[in-house]
């Protein structure tokens, strides 16, 4: 069993999303603890809720980001863990801090990268008139939501949408990707090669999503 950290700053639900999986035997790991930077964050309250340790750790309250950094890689290490999931951690981490967790720390972003990194994903997608925006999971390194991709999940975008209705089909993407890269983790299916990310056995299946769809009749 692998032991895992989810690292949150609000609403909780790519993490929510892993301890359903979790307890439903998908995922071969336990989450041994919950770590916001934000008090109030809903997420804290639904992980306490289900028994999970949790910690807040408000950046707000360190005169600097080294020893924020500090106490959040105390409250890390005291669980062990083979791997921290960033999912929905809005806080830029230091080179010194994310190399600590080299090849065990991954982040969950609301776009296809290497398009859209930051913040704002869906209205600049929007902007920019694309068809197919997303979601990627990748292995953190120091440049920020970069690092190796383990995979993405490509949502259509409508005609009508807005960044609010947009948002919330890319989150049902994000909770499905995010369940997989951290099922493939545990079972020790992840290989990183460069700045690519092989999935052990993974499956050919793969169809083009095309939007919108051609008319083919
Ligand atoms: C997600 O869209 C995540 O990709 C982004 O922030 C959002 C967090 O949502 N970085 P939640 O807290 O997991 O519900």
């Amino acid at each position: 069993m692998k032991r895992l950290v989810i690292l949150i700053s609000g609403r909780g639900s790519n993490m929510t999303a892993i301890l359903d999986a979790v307890g439903g035997g998908k995922i071969a790991g336990e989450v041994t603890g919950v770590i916001s930077n934000r008090p109030d964050a809903a997420g804290v309250a639904i992980a306490s809720d289900r028994g999970v340790a949790t910690v807040s750790i408000d950046h707000r309250a360190y005169p600097d980001r080294e020893t924020f950094e500090h106490a959040l890689t105390a409250a890390i290490d005291v669980h062990a863990p083979d791997l921290i999931v960033l999912a929905g951690f809005m806080r830029i981490l230091s080179a010194a801090f994310v190399d600590r967790y080299a090849g065990r720390m991954i982040n969950i972003h609301p776009s296809l990268l290497p398009s859209y990194p930051g913040l704002d994903t869906h209205s600049r997608a929007l902007a920019d008139g694309v068809r197919i925006h997303g979601c990627t999971v990748h292995f953190v390194t120091d440049d920020v939501d970069h690092g190796p991709i383990i995979a993405q999940a490509a949502v259509p975008v409508r005609n009508d949408d807005d960044a609010t209705a947009l948002a919330a089909r890319v989150l049902e993407a994000e909770h499905q990707l995010l369940v997989a890269a951290v099922g493939w983790f545990c079972a020790g299916r992840l290989v990183i090669d460069g700045a690519r990310v092989r999935v052990k056995n993974e499956s050919g299946d793969v169809v083009p999503l095309i939007v919108p769809a051609p008319d083919l009749s």
